[in-house]
């Protein structure tokens, strides 16, 4: 068959049309199936300091916050039980986990349901320059990353960074570490777990209700705002002096739950948690630090353990308010024996009795008992170990 010469070039023309079309389409094809074959993998280690009030989280955050690869945020859920005070920690619950999965991922756009509206600075964020990250470059260039500034130093030179520096630190960190009191139940953590873009560990801090009951005592207008969305709608109801033992029935009986509930969870998951208590990190700051940084991955670089050496022997912290440090804990965590009423004691260990049996902490039975300080009522038995060993 002949074909006109119109006719030929139209055939030559549309098959390449064909040709240019198969390519796009195997082209845009291998370009989704690469997609879909690549699952959302995590590129940050995400770990959450999960711990109540009065219980050293700030300075197991600060132990975090400390190494040069953790991008640190502490108690970013504040922003929602600021905005809801007249709410439930149990109906916050997913408000928070959401935001804490978001910052989790860098996504600070969560906050806008929290901020004012309006241009607003990394300095909006609750307690940010605890965060060595946001003093530090690429969110703030006074010093190189290697150097370290002050807390009171980040907060005059650091402050005017605008808010879009917060994400940049973020992503430039492989591991993000967020500090929050505001869980009382594992439950609402599963979806995070099984999550496959975060890569969740999680610190379980710990401390004796007896200690937490003093220290709460001595800060409790601090408080008073947290305590009634622990104890939710209850609080109205009870005498003011039975306000306090409640708030700590809440609070044990969370902990408990969220032990109880690590142990039913599969081999794997089990592994994302590390159970901590503060006063074994108190009498052996340098190891249980280790353990720690162990645990997430991080490198426990030479001059973090003299900074850890440093502080908890007495050097290098300040005396801020929101900061404690390990040497004092290790005699503050002692001082409810001589400074409480056995009468309280006694009451609250009623309420808090289970927690510390399960945790290690041995009840005074009696005042004598209480005062006797040679008798030591933390138990050597490391719970855990005992995770480690049923697994
Ligand atoms: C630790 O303390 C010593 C002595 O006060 C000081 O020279 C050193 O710079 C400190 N190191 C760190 C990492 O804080
Ligand atoms: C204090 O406890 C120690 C150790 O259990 C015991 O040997 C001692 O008798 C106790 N002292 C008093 C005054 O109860």
């Amino acid at each position: 068959m002949v074909l006109p010469p119109k006719m030929k070039l139209l055939l030559f023309l549309s098959s390449q049309m064909a040709i240019f079309i198969l390519f796009i389409h195997l082209y845009s094809y291998n370009f989704n199936s690469q997609n879909m074959k690549e699952e959302p993998k995590p590129t940050h280690m995400h770990v959450l300091v999960l711990s109540s009030w009065r219980s050293g989280s700030s300075f197991v955050g600060q132990l975090f916050a400390q190494h040069p690869d953790v991008f640190y945020l502490m108690e970013p859920a504040w922003h929602v039980w600021m905005t809801f005070t007249q709410s439930t920690a149990q109906r916050l619950h997913m408000a928070v986990r959401d935001l804490i999965r978001a910052v989790f991922l860098c996504d600070m756009s969560v906050f806008d349901a929290y901020m004012k509206p309006g241009p607003r600075k990394q300095s909006s964020l609750f307690q940010w320059y605890t965060s060595r990250a946001l003093c530090s470059p690429p969110a703030c260039n006074v010093l190189p990353q290697d150097e370290t500034i002050s807390q009171s130093d980040c907060k005059i030179l650091c402050h005017q960074q605008p808010f879009e520096v917060v994400e940049k630190a973020c992503h430039s960190h492989s591991h993000v570490v967020l500090k929050e009191v505001r869980f009382f139940n594992l439950q609402v953590l599963y979806p995070l777990l099984r999550d496959p873009s975060l890569n969740l560990h999680i610190v379980h801090l710990v401390r004796d209700p007896r200690a937490v009951f003093r220290s709460r005592e001595r800060t409790a207008q601090d408080l008073m705002i947290d305590s009634h969305i622990v104890m939710g709608q209850d609080w109205q109801k009870l005498k003011k002096e039975d306000q306090p033992y409640y708030a700590m029935q809440v609070i044990c009986q969370s902990q408990l739950e969220i032990y109880k509930a690590v142990q039913s969870l599969p081999k794997v998951l089990r592994q994302r948690y590390l159970l901590m208590r503060y006063e074994d990190l108190a009498r052996d700051p340098l190891a249980q630090t280790a353990r720690m940084y162990e645990y997430v991955g991080l490198k426990f670089l030479p001059q973090l353990q003299t900074w850890v050496y440093n502080i908890t022997r007495g050097k290098g912290m300040g005396e801020h308010a929101f900061q404690t440090n390990a040497r004092n804990a290790l005699s503050v965590s002692q001082a409810w024996r001589w400074s409480l009423p056995y009468e309280k004691v006694s009451r609250l260990q009623k309420v808090c009795g289970n927690t510390m049996n399960l945790l290690g902490y041995h009840l005074a039975t009696s005042e004598q008992e209480q005062k006797n300080l040679s008798l030591d009522l933390l138990s050597t038995w490391s719970p855990y170990q005992q995770i480690y060993q049923e697994g």
